[in-house]
């Protein structure tokens, strides 16, 4: 019989078990329903609401459970429906009647919230510490190549010249960015939402902030009705995590550019890359491909349980049984995509001369000349106007200006002096760029290190 079977007359239709059921995606939260439901019966214990004696014989059943599926030795049931009654279940049938007071003062709709907010704890925790491995990794390349020069685009148009370290920190900072959501994630989430019940809390006398304190959450929710229904944190998270996603789905973007021979900025490790079955020259940049891709359907989990929440009353309702699938897939993917596209990034060769000359290249030194100008007093629209011409006259004779002679410059404006050549060489136009946020090595160094000293602090909370 079912756990609830008491005022029914019929089984259910098998087919009915099967729609029904959430064991087959809900049982990866084995440990956290255990762990919940140790926490709770301490409680009842402590609390005099079962005897003492026997919440000691159900936590002492509930920890082998919990080895023993860890162990392999548990096979889970169809018509038990989810994880929680599935555990229940091998209780009741283990140690019997006492068994069957586990669930006093509680409700499924007040475990399944439990679970899901444990789960999304230790999950967090654990891509977090996978950004922070991918930010070392960033700031370790950043460092050797803080002289590397390449351009820097707007519109993919060559615009202002860069290095490559610059490059590399712009995503170091959008990760930070990331790591500090999911911080906040972790907050919202770490509130007990057990003792809400099925939705109108209970008559026992429950010690809420015992059982979050066993279980290590920093609070508990308020009301009853929001603390079945609200699945926020889990919203939260997956925007969290298509956020941090979009972020790699764009680096990568811009890895399968650099590794085309049209822009040839970096060689992808052969260890990383995969081959052609019919074109035996191709060398192609799956994994990128592969995490821009999967991108997609972390929006899909995000928009499928924005959708799934958003006409239902409260409090709980089957439908957030939907919630499981959307949050596992995501987290699941996020954690494929990023030690993958970590070991990827790391083992990339750069190729820093072609980076070189495509910043010389693309009159890049442009804004530089102007400004070059600028400081000789005349005004910038009028040297914008000046340098404009200059690059036409390039463009007609196929020349950059690096390649003209100072006669070339003066038959355009007598301004030009000698000067003009130490001010548009690629590396003075970055390292005159020395204001904070700018590509000159001295304010990158100082941003590495700064960058270090938040990885080093964040990795030191994980000893
Ligand atoms: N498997 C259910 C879920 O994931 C657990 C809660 C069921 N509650 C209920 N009243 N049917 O949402």
């Amino acid at each position: 019989m079912k756990l609830w079977g008491g005022r029914f007359s019929k089984t259910t239709n098998s087919k009915v078990d099967d729609f029904n059921s959430s064991i087959s995606f809900d049982q990866r939260l084995y440990k956290q329903d255990i762990l919940g439901s140790i926490a709770h019966v301490s409680m009842l214990g402590k609390q005099n609401i079962i005897p003492l004696e026997e919440a000691k014989i159900i936590k002492k059943e509930l920890q082998n459970i919990l080895e023993d599926i860890e162990a392999g030795k548990i096979e889970f049931d169809v018509e038990a429906e989810d994880i929680h009654m599935n555990i229940e279940k091998i209780l009741i049938s283990r140690i019997g009647d006492i068994g069957k007071k586990l669930h006093t003062g509680r409700s499924r709709n007040d475990q399944v919230a439990l679970d899901m907010r444990m789960y999304v704890k230790d999950e967090i925790i654990k891509i977090q510490s996978m950004i922070l491995n991918l930010q070392s990794v960033l700031v370790k390349l950043a460092k050797e190549h803080t002289k590397t020069i390449m351009p820097g685009y707007t519109h993919l148009q060559r615009a202002q010249p860069i290095t490559f370290s610059h490059h590399l920190m712009a995503y170091f900072e959008m990760l930070k960015r990331d790591y500090e959501r999911l911080n906040d994630v972790y907050k919202r989430t770490n509130i007990l939402p057990l003792g809400s019940g099925a939705l109108a809390a209970t008559t026992y006398p429950l010690d809420r902030y015992f059982v979050a304190k066993e279980l290590g959450f920093s609070d508990i929710t308020y009301n009853s009705l929001d603390g079945v229904s609200d699945r926020d944190f889990c919203i939260e998270l997956l925007s969290a995590i298509s956020i941090t996603m979009m972020h790699l789905s764009r680096f990568s973007e811009e890895i399968i550019l650099w590794s085309s021979h049209e822009f040839h900025f970096i060689e992808l490790d052969d260890a990383y890359s995969t081959g052609s079955s019919i074109m035996p020259q191709k060398k192609n940049p799956d994994i990128a491909e592969l995490v821009r891709g999967k991108t997609g359907r972390t929006y899909g989990d995000l928009i499928s349980l924005l959708t799934t929440m958003k006409s239902l009353p409260l409090a709980y309702n089957k439908d957030m049984q939907e919630d499981k699938e959307a949050v596992f897939d995501a987290i699941d993917t996020i954690k494929m995509c990023l030690p993958i596209f970590t070991s990827m990034i790391e083992t990339m060769t750069v190729l820093k001369d072609s980076m070189y000359n495509a910043a010389g290249g693309g009159f890049t030194n442009a804004t530089d000349a102007a400004d070059y100008l600028v400081k000789k007093g005349v005004p910038f629209r009028d040297a914008h106007a000046i340098i404009g011409k200059l690059v036409l006259y390039c463009i007609q004779n196929n020349k950059s200006l690096e390649d003209l002679t100072l006669d070339e410059y003066r038959k355009i404006s007598p301004i030009f002096d000698q000067g003009i050549f130490k001010a548009i060489s690629l590396e003075e136009c970055v390292n005159k760029r020395n204001i904070i946020g700018g590509p000159s090595e001295e304010i990158i160094l100082k941003h590495i290190e700064i960058a270090e000293k938040f990885i080093n602090e964040e990795k030191s909370l994980y000893s």
